[in-house]
């Protein structure tokens, strides 16, 4: 056991390299994601990337798939799509709360219903990893259809995660651009190495806490704005400045925003001082589904509020600002944006939580005390 003095780090754990992993990295200065040594951009090129489920295969074995174990993969998860009965009953009785609440309480009663919650071998842990995968998209697209008065639609096994969410929740089979694009938008978010519900994660399994007790953690922390909350509010935002507004009103009301020194949604990074890479392709999508979907405003008025936020605060747009308006032309409801980041997500938080079991210490960092001095004396009730 060490015995050195407690390092004081900087507020909000900024710049500490808190652990080793070997799934994603980061340079903030110039602006590189990857994962498991493959660039983003490579990744999520329209034509040429990988697909989600590919991309799911490299977080969870740190390698591409060959077909035969792509066709595998593929297989399992279609299979894992299809919800356990109760769940489907309870998603129909809750009352009408926040996405995000619904999607941490049902993950956390999906634990009730796998063969192997208790079960923590590493192919157990893998073999839950698949299952939450499938089952977080089809409990997202599900809720989002009962929320909306729609009944409840089985899974397609013969498309991929990411068509076959939008068909659960639209009830129709998206066009290829819709569907290549939500594809890669979920290769985009779907791992950020030591982002905080990652970290929150990797704290929950240090503790050899269960792969279901883990995620639920993590679902928690992804849905404050400050992490993944942050699309619905830029949504939102777009929305209280109007889609008839036009640019000039949206640039004042941005004005307007800074002036009186609230955080504008969807800008900033604690580690990107450059442009967040996953902005660049969402920024295209804002703009190519906006175009396809007759809704060109919103790509518009975003467009013009970075360059504004930009001007003003040298701020760039992070993952959640063009995600947005691209989720919105592609008529997903804005209570789904945050529950959508997490279907994705979900690949990266298992991926972390299998190699945080493989080499495990407890996670246990200290605070630096600054309460009342010690000793207090503990005074008799009548003299305090
Ligand atoms: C992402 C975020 C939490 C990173 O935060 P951080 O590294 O702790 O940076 P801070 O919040 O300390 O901000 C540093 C400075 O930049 C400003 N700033 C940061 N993000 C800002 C934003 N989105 N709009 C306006 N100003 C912002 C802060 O006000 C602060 O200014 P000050 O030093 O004059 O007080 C922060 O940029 C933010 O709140 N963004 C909006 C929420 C969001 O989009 N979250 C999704 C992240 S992927």
């Amino acid at each position: 056991m060490s015995t050195a003095t407690p390092v004081k780090p900087k507020a909000g754990l900024e710049d500490v390299v808190a652990g080793e992993s070997a799934i994603c990295y980061i340079d903030g200065d110039r602006g590189v994601l990857s994962y498991c040594g493959y660039d983003i951009h490579d990744l999520a090129d329209m034509d040429h990337g990988v697909s989600f489920e590919e991309c799911c295969f490299l977080l969870w074995h740190r390698r591409l798939p060959s077909r035969a174990e792509l066709g595998d993969l593929q297989t399992q998860l279609a299979a894992a799509r299809i919800l356990p009965e109760p769940i489907l009953r309870a998603m129909k009785s809750m009352p009408h709360v926040d996405g995000m609440d619904a999607l941490r309480t049902l993950t956390s009663m999906l634990g009730h219903f796998d063969p192997e919650t208790a079960l923590s071998t590493p192919e157990a842990n893998y073999r839950k990893a698949i299952r939450l995968a499938g089952q977080l998209s089809s409990l997202v697209a599900t809720w989002g259809r009962i929320q909306a008065g729609g009944g409840h639609i089985d899974p397609d096994p013969a498309l991929g995660h990411a068509a076959n969410f939008l068909y659960m929740l639209t009830g129709t089979r998206p066009s290829a651009l819709a569907a290549r694009a939500f594809d890669v938008s979920l290769v985009l978010h779907a791992d950020h190495e030591l982002n905080a519900s990652t970290f929150a994660a990797r704290v929950s399994a240090a503790t050899l806490t269960d792969l279901h007790s883990a995620i639920v953690g993590a679902i928690g922390a992804l849905k404050g704005p400050l992490h993944g909350g942050a699309n619905a509010e830029v949504m939102k935002m777009l929305l209280e400045i109007g889609q008839d507004a036009g640019v000039e009103r949206a640039e004042e009301f941005i004005r307007a925003k800074l002036a009186r020194k609230e955080k504008i949604s969807g800008f900033g990074h604690r580690v990107y001082r450059t442009e967040d890479p996953r902005a660049t392709h969402l920024r295209r999508f804002s703009k190519s589904i906006g175009d396809k979907a007759g809704q060109p405003q919103w790509y518009a008025m975003s467009d013009r509020i970075e360059h504004v936020v930009k001007a003003e605060k040298k701020l760039n747009p992070n993952v959640d600002f063009y995600s947005a308006s691209m989720f919105y032309s592609l008529g997903i409801p804005i209570d789904l944006y945050t529950p959508i980041f997490a279907v994705s997500r979900i690949s990266g938080w298992t991926a972390h939580v299998l190699e945080q079991y493989q080499n495990n210490r407890l996670i246990r960092p200290r605070t630096e005390y600054i309460g009342p001095a010690y000793p207090q004396q503990v005074l008799p009730i009548d003299q305090r």
